[in-house]
């Protein structure tokens, strides 16, 4: 089964509304020769603006991140409501940073799932474990319950479309990158996961990333891996000619 390879951008807290417009203007000029899917995060200020600028281009938007309810008294925080209302199609879920910096927990997660699937918005749930967990030979058990926690109570049919991104968390931003046989070994053990916990079409149809410091250098051997149908990147989507060359990967 071929699967659409997903190249996104979680542009994190960069750019501003003339940066993002630039940058966006830059991306549709990339060509696409792989036919992937391109998405990018912009913060929430420049949603609209990308948005509006990827009009007519093969760009989807997604926020970074979302919240629970559909309105009320949570201050600072943005509804899937809201995302959409400025353009997105799709919004990151369980990002590391809004796990370990924000104290996003599973429980919290499972129902920001369940806030973006009621707007259908396609969600890209994030897994990875740490330096310490890798090291004590736990990654692929942190992974698992991370799965099975945060999309929790939703059936296959609920999913349709989910993403899953793989980043583990010693190599956001580090520039150290998982070995293509180490991304390969924990995408294969997310799909059987997945089928095991909805079965087999579903998991052959749902795209897993890769993320953690992937460059316009090393993401061919990435993308070369059977499971790995995408990347999650960090710092180079913020460079056009960078993510230019990532979008088309050989
Ligand atoms: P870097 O590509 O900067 O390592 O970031 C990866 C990431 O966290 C994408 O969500």
């Amino acid at each position: 089964m071929s699967r659409t390879p997903i190249i996104a951008g979680n542009w994190k807290m960069h750019n501003t509304i003339a940066e993002a417009t630039a940058l966006v203007a830059a991306l549709k000029e990339a060509g696409n020769k792989n036919h992937a899917e391109i998405i990018i995060a912009p913060s929430y200020t420049a949603l609209a603006v990308a948005a509006h600028t990827a009009k007519g281009s093969e760009i989807k938007i997604a926020a970074q991140d979302v919240h629970w309810e559909d309105k009320g008294a949570f201050t600072s925080a943005v509804s899937p409501v809201q995302a959409k209302d400025a353009g997105a199609t799709h919004t990151i879920i369980g990002h590391s940073e809004r796990r370990s910096v924000f104290g996003d927990t599973d429980e919290i997660l499972n129902k920001k799932v369940a806030a973006a699937l009621r707007h259908n918005l396609t969600v890209i749930f994030c897994v990875g474990e740490t330096l310490e967990e890798r090291e004590a030979n736990k990654t692929l058990d942190v992974i698992a319950a991370q799965l099975e926690n945060g999309l929790k109570g939703f059936t296959a049919e609920q999913l349709k479309g989910l993403v899953i991104a793989y980043e583990p968390v010693w190599a956001i931003g580090t520039g150290k990158t998982a070995t293509p046989e180490q991304a390969q070994e924990v995408h294969a053990a997310i799909r059987a996961q997945l089928a095991k916990t909805y079965g087999d079409e579903f998991a052959q149809a749902t795209r897993i990333l890769y993320g953690g410091s992937v460059k316009d250098t090393n993401v061919d051997e990435i993308m070369a891996k059977p499971d790995v149908d995408g990347a999650l990147v960090g710092g180079q989507s913020l460079i056009a000619d960078k993510f230019a060359r990532i979008i088309n990967f050989n």
